[in-house]
């Protein structure tokens, strides 16, 4: 049994992130001093995803790119940390890695909250809200009127825009709103509006209940419906949510094809909230798909209501989800604020064998803020288990290459917490068990059991297995983001022990094997 011990080669790192975590002070002061340094150090909160400062978040929102500057909205309720009337919280980042908390962008109204949606850059100002020559922001989101809701009318989510002519310091809500109005759906919400060149018109897609909707406007103002999609086709267990529609290019050829991306909850493969894909075409106005079945972006318990960017520079998708599930996301052990974003991902479509697969994974950037710490090959004997120790296992990535599919890897610490990740080999599986993994009891739906994979399409080849481990979250790529699998974990303190069981007959090889230490975004300026 090998033994490689970090807690030398890192004391100080180890005091920063062990030894000497303030107690959090009164908001006021964390708010008003504005200091990350306080601010960041609460238990549980993440050192290299983002999350709100203090109290409720829920879903990414108006996800756009102008000037410069990465936009992140996200359902927000400022004055506790369960849901409530939602408003549009925001933060701007310039490299999708460290982000700069704004003030709130969209407040209730009378119309009701502000729900879910997404944002443009008018380039033509098609809308007339810039001055001449100038390009606004555009949002637009769904209306949620909650006494509507309380006197059971079937009315009560309509469609609204608002829009910023200084790249998002500050909104004004249309006057004329709601620009789309409801004739009697319940779930009518989450437009994700983008400009379609070739009919040179805004199209968005809309979720109603059990199936999407698309409308077209030349002017943001005025929408027309156009069709729908999917009442037959997909996972149908619970309500659809939060779509979006955007077109990608087969990797190594000259294909294109449309995805599709609808949340869904409850009933995802691991139950509760998930986000499923349909690859087809879209002709401007009709999205096909061939596909029958739902398909899932990533299979873990905790990646939701995912949507992508608008406007990114070099054409790349990049994907943001909400890294909870409604099955227990208002009950998760932090105090000060709740729940985070899953790290950005490059979405790639790519021809498996004869399978179009959504690939999601971290974005180049990101390696920005790795530090090797460790990295050989490593070779497992058969029947036998190697052992690491690294104090900062939530802090961290791992990631290899391997031919061998069937391994076991457990992080464990000294408060006899285990997280246990396996590759079944006979079963094509990928399972995640967090059932001994820290806290767990907080709501009975949080572990009751694994998280399973299949891996069944995995290529032949050796394939490289990347885990980002923050201090409540982990996420696990296989074969650059053919397969992922996003979870929390709430650790009763950081896991500083791996063990990479062999039960095979022979060795268990490991090319490249490396840990790494990922530095938190919260301490220092891009
Ligand atoms: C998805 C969702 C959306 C809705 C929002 C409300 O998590 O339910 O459908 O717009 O959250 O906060």
């Amino acid at each position: 049994m090998n033994r490689i011990s970090y807690l030398i080669l890192l004391p100080l790192a180890a005091c920063v992130f062990l030894g000497c975590r303030d107690k959090p002070k009164a908001d006021e002061d964390r708010i008003e001093n504005g200091n990350a340094e306080l601010i960041f150090k609460e238990d549980y909160r993440p050192q290299f995803h983002f999350s709100p400062p203090e109290m409720w978040m829920n879903d990414p929102n108006g996800l756009v790119y102008n000037e410069g500057v990465y936009h992140l909205f996200y359902q927000y309720f400022p004055e506790d940390i369960v849901w409530g009337p939602m408003h549009w919280g925001h933060a701007v980042s310039e490299d999708m890695i460290h982000w700069e908390h704004k003030p709130i962008a969209l407040f209730p109204d009378d119309k009701g909250y502000i729900f879910s949606g997404s944002a443009v850059v008018d380039k033509n100002n098609t809308s007339g809200f810039a001055a001449q020559g100038n390009a606004p922001l555009v949002a637009i989101f769904t209306y949620h009127d909650p006494e509507g809701e309380k006197a059971n009318t079937d009315t009560f989510q309509t469609q609204g825009i608002a829009y910023s002519v200084d790249n998002g310091e500050s909104w004004i809500k249309y006057e004329g709103n709601p620009v789309i109005d409801n004739d009697g759906i319940r779930d009518f919400r989450d437009p994700k509006v983008f400009w379609h060149d070739e009919t040179h018109s805004w199209i968005m897609a809309l979720v109603a209940g059990d199936h999407a909707k698309f409308y077209r406007s030349s002017d943001l103002k005025e929408w027309t419906y156009i069709s729908e999609f999917g009442r037959e086709v997909g996972g149908h267990g619970g309500v659809w949510e939060c779509p979006d529609l955007f077109q990608l290019q087969v990797q190594g050829s000259e294909e294109k094809k449309w995805v599709l991306l609808i949340s869904i909850n409850p009933n995802a493969p691991n139950g509760g909230s998930g986000t499923q894909y349909f690859i087809g075409e879209f002709d401007g106005t009709n999205f096909t798909s061939e596909q029958r079945d739902a398909r899932w972006l990533d299979w873990g318990r905790d990646n939701y209501a995912g949507v992508t960017y608008n406007d990114v520079p070099d054409g790349e998708r990049i994907f943001i989800g909400w890294m909870s599930n409604w099955d227990y996301a208002r009950d998760t052990p932090t105090k000060e604020w709740r729940s985070a974003m899953t790290l950005p991902r490059r979405l790639n479509l790519q021809k498996i064998g004869n399978t179009y697969e959504l690939l999601n994974y971290p974005l180049n950037n990101f390696d920005k803020i790795i530090q090797p710490e460790f990295k050989n090959n490593l070779v497992v004997g058969g029947q036998k288990t190697h052992h690491f120790t690294f104090d900062h296992f939530n802090e961290s990535e791992i990631r290899f290459r391997t031919a061998f599919r069937n391994f076991k890897m457990y992080f464990s610490n000294d408060s006899g917490d285990t997280l246990l990740l396996s590759m079944d080999q006979n079963k094509k599986e990928f399972i995640l068990n967090r059932r001994l993994s820290g806290k767990v009891d907080f709501h009975e739906k949080f572990a009751p059991k694994v998280q399973r994979m299949p891996i069944d399409n995995l290529p032949e080849e050796p394939f490289e297995m990347r885990i980002l481990m923050d201090w409540s979250s982990i996420e696990v790529f296989v074969n650059k983001g053919q397969y992922a699998m996003t979870a929390q974990i709430f650790p009763n303190e950081f896991y500083k022990a791996l063990d990479i069981e062999n039960n095979n007959g022979s060795d268990l090889i490991f090319l490249e094997f490396e840990v790494n230490a990922v530095e938190s975004i919260w301490r220092q300026s891009p």
